[in-house]
């Protein structure tokens, strides 16, 4: 039998996830793969790992031969792109933890990777431990994948929990985030969504074949939710979180988004709590599957860092089958929401651009509402992102036009018109 390809790293980044990964390789020595360089911003800062492995140099790993696998783990995405563009070229295969580089620089590495044909792998990028981008590459088949719901950022769903569970206010929960290592540099990347939303982007891919740019899913964050909408959640025995979807529609087309969600106490993702992340797949004959395991933190992401690199040593590499094999599908802004918002004035609410409103509420100082509402008016429309409203999806979210158009029909008829 061939023996193992040894692999050379020259490591990007010393922080949460590149330390890990370093320990977690001085605990792995039957991979033969060694780190020989580590390039960091701030020679500086003290480091628990001998000095002369450190260089603020980047060219000292890109222009080293020796070093056959770059990995890139570090914050700013910008220089994640040229270092992992730069690499590429180089004829070196990488892997990377970047999903905010990988999100919004996609068409241009699929086509590096077609060029170079070369390994980019980053299952780190999404829900960390969970191993979910090589398992919808390799295993679901395109047409059986009805849908897929996760909870892909753990600082959001760890201040979720602290909060409605262990009633810390939203500041101490946050700050606790960081003090673990589970948030972003800067923590408004996960509060408000965008960190959920480059995973999606991601995982869009490997589950649909769409290459698509972050700015194309609609998305928010936690950022609005109020402690009257946690009430609420509690009156109707639902927990609140960040969810994460994408369901293939009666056309084809796929509806995906993240947003807020109100969901039952059957449904696993509630089950998810702290910094765990969770995926629910769908599919023709396997039915409902659960993968669930920690989204963030040192070891957990290099875990999955330590896979890839495991994987390099018998060449895998990503071949985007739904993409290239499938006709890949399409995004599809053609469906309904069944929405609940919060407000503080009923003026700030457009009611006639609901199809029908289903519940209605109002106390002395909060008011909410239930009803359905097109995709299109929350993709044009920014009032449910103003004047402190909070929105939140129902547990069964979709409703297809089709089935709106059956309803319209229905009640014309019952009113006989
Ligand atoms: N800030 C990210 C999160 C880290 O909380 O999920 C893992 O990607």
């Amino acid at each position: 039998m061939e023996s193992q390809k040894q692999l050379t790293i020259g490591l990007f980044g010393f922080g949460v996830v590149g330390e890990g990964l370093y320990r977690v390789l001085q605990q792995t020595p039957s991979l033969k793969a060694k780190i020989k360089k580590v390039c960091i911003k701030d020679a500086s800062k003290k480091r628990n790992a001998p000095d002369e492995l450190f260089t603020t140099d980047k060219d000292v790993l890109l222009n080293d031969p020796e070093i056959n696998v770059i990995v890139e783990v570090i914050n700013e995405s910008e220089p994640a792109f040229e270092i992992v563009s730069r690499a590429l070229r180089s004829g070196k295969e990488v892997v990377s933890a970047s999903k905010k580089m990988l999100a919004e620089h996609y068409p241009e590495l699929l086509q590096l990777q077609k060029e170079t044909g070369l390994s980019l792998l980053y299952e780190a990028s999404a829900c960390a431990s969970i191993p979910v981008i090589r398992n919808l590459e390799e295993y679901y088949d395109n047409d059986l994948l009805h849908s897929i719901r996760a909870i892909v950022n753990g600082s959001t769903n760890f201040i979720l929990t602290k909060m409605f569970e262990e009633k810390l206010d939203f500041k101490e929960a946050l700050l606790l985030a960081q003090q673990l290592g589970f948030a972003e540099a800067d923590p408004k990347l996960d509060v408000e969504g965008y960190d959920a939303v480059n995973k999606w982007t991601l995982l869009v891919n490997h589950a649909y074949g769409i290459v698509t740019h972050p700015d194309n899913l609609l998305f928010t964050g936690i950022q609005s939710i109020q402690g009257s909408d946690a009430v609420v959640a509690r009156e109707k025995n639902f927990e609140i979180k960040l969810v994460a979807q994408a369901k293939k529609l009666v056309d084809g087309k796929v509806a995906a988004f993240v947003l807020p969600q109100f969901v039952k106490l059957t449904d696993p993702l509630s089950f998810v709590k702290n910094e765990y992340n969770g995926v629910v797949i769908e599919s023709g004959f396997a039915d409902k599957q659960f993968f669930y395991g920690k989204g963030a933190g040192s070891f957990p992401t290099a875990s999955a860092v330590l896979s890839d690199i495991a994987a390099l040593r018998y060449d895998y590499h990503y071949e985007y089958k739904k993409l290239y094999y499938h006709k890949p599908h399409e995004l599809s802004s053609d469906f309904y929401l069944k929405i609940y918002v919060s407000f503080d004035d009923l003026s700030f609410i457009p009611k006639d651009k609901f199809e029908w409103i289903e519940e209605w509420h109002s106390d002395a100082d909060r008011k909410y509402l239930v009803g359905v509402i097109a995709f299109k008016e929350l993709q044009q429309n920014n009032w449910w992102r103003e004047n402190n409203t909070s929105l939140i999806l129902a547990p069964e979210p979709i409703i297809e036009d089709v089935e709106i158009r059956k309803i319209k029909k229905k009640s014309l008829e019952l009113a006989g018109l």
